[in-house]
C-alpha cells in the first residue's frame, strides 16, 4: 500500500482567479524521494504545504499511512510527529546556538533538556558539524546553516520530509553537498521525501520527478 497519497487536490486562494492545485493526483511508497519540478508559480510550495497541514486544499485528500491528515490530531500535532521541514531559507533562530536550534522541534514532544542536547549533538555530528553545535547560526557558512536545518528537519526522526527548494539560497556545488546530505540521513531514517526544486541536476538524484505546470502534473506519475 502506497504511504502517501494524493487524492484530486485542488486549491483555490481567496482573491485568486486561477486555481493554485487543479485536481493532482499521486501516490508514493514508504521511504521513496521524489523531486517536484516546474516553474516559479507552478504551485509546488502549495502542494507541500497542503501535505504539511500547514494549509486546507479546497477540495481532494491526502492519507499518510491510509489515514487522512486531519485524523492524527490538530495541524501542530500532525506536524511534529510526523514531518521534517527544510526551508529555502534556514529559519535558524539567531540567538541561539546550532545544537538549540536542531533541538528545538524535540521540545513540543516533551523531550527532557539534556535527551535534547545529546540527540542535536549526534545529529550535528551526522551531518558533519560537530564542532560547529556551540556556534550561532551568523557564524558559520551557508552551507553548515543549512546542513544544521537538515539535522533539525531529521531529529525527530520523522515519516515525512518536505523540502522546498532546500538548496535555492546556496551556490551550486553547496546546495548538491546539502542535498546529498539530506538524501543520505532521510534513507538511513527510511523517511518519505518530498522535494521542491528548480534545479534539474538536483531532481535527478530523487528516486522519481514529478513535473508540475500551471497547477497540474504533465508527467506520469
Ligand atoms: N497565499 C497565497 N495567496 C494567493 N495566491 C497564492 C498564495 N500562495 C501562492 N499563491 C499563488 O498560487 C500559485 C502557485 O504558487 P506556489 O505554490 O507558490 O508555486 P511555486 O512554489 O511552484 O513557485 C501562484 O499563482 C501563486 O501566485
Ligand atoms: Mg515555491
Amino acid at each position: 500500500m502506497p504511504f502517501l497519497i494524493v487524492d484530486q487536490l485542488s486549491k483555490k486562494y481567496p482573491n485568486d482567479n486561477t486555481n493554485a492545485l487543479k485536481g493532482i493526483s499521486f501516490s508514493m511508497l514508504k521511504g521513496e524521494i521524489v523531486a517536484v519540478v516546474g516553474p516559479s508559480g507552478c504551485g509546488k510550495s502549495t502542494l507541500l504545504n497542503l501535505i504539511e497541514y500547514l494549509d486546507l486544499p479546497t477540495s481532494g485528500k491526502i492519507l499518510v499511512n491510509g489515514k487522512p491528515v486531519g485524523d492524527y490530531g490538530p495541524a501542530h500535532t500532525f506536524r511534529s510527529k510526523m514531518v521534517g521541514f527544510v526551508f529555502q531559507y534556514h529559519h535558524m533562530v539567531s540567538g541561539m546556538t546550532l545544537a538549540e536550534n536542531v533541538a528545538a522541534p524535540l521540545i513540543a514532544q516533551g523531550v527532557g533538556k539534556l535527551e535534547r542536547r545529546r540527540r542535536a549533538l549526534e545529529h550535528l555530528e551526522n551531518v558533519g558539524l560537530g564542532h560547529r553545535a556551540h556556534f550561532l547560526p551568523n557564524l558559520v557558512s551557508g552551507g553548515e546553516r543549512q546542513r544544521a536545518a537538515v539535522a533539525r528537519a531529521l531529529i525527530t526522526s520523522p515519516s515525512i520530509i518536505l523540502a522546498d527548494e532546500p538548496t535555492g539560497n546556496l551556490d551550486s556545488s553547496a546546495g548538491e553537498a546539502v542535498f546529498k546530505l539530506m538524501l543520505a540521513q532521510s534513507r538511513l531514517n527510511g523517511s518519505t521525501v518530498i522535494i521542491a526544486t528548480h534545479n534539474l541536476a538536483i531532481a535527478a538524484m530523487a528516486d522519481r520527478i514529478i513535473q508540475m505546470r500551471d497547477g497540474e502534473l504533465i508527467s506520469p506519475v
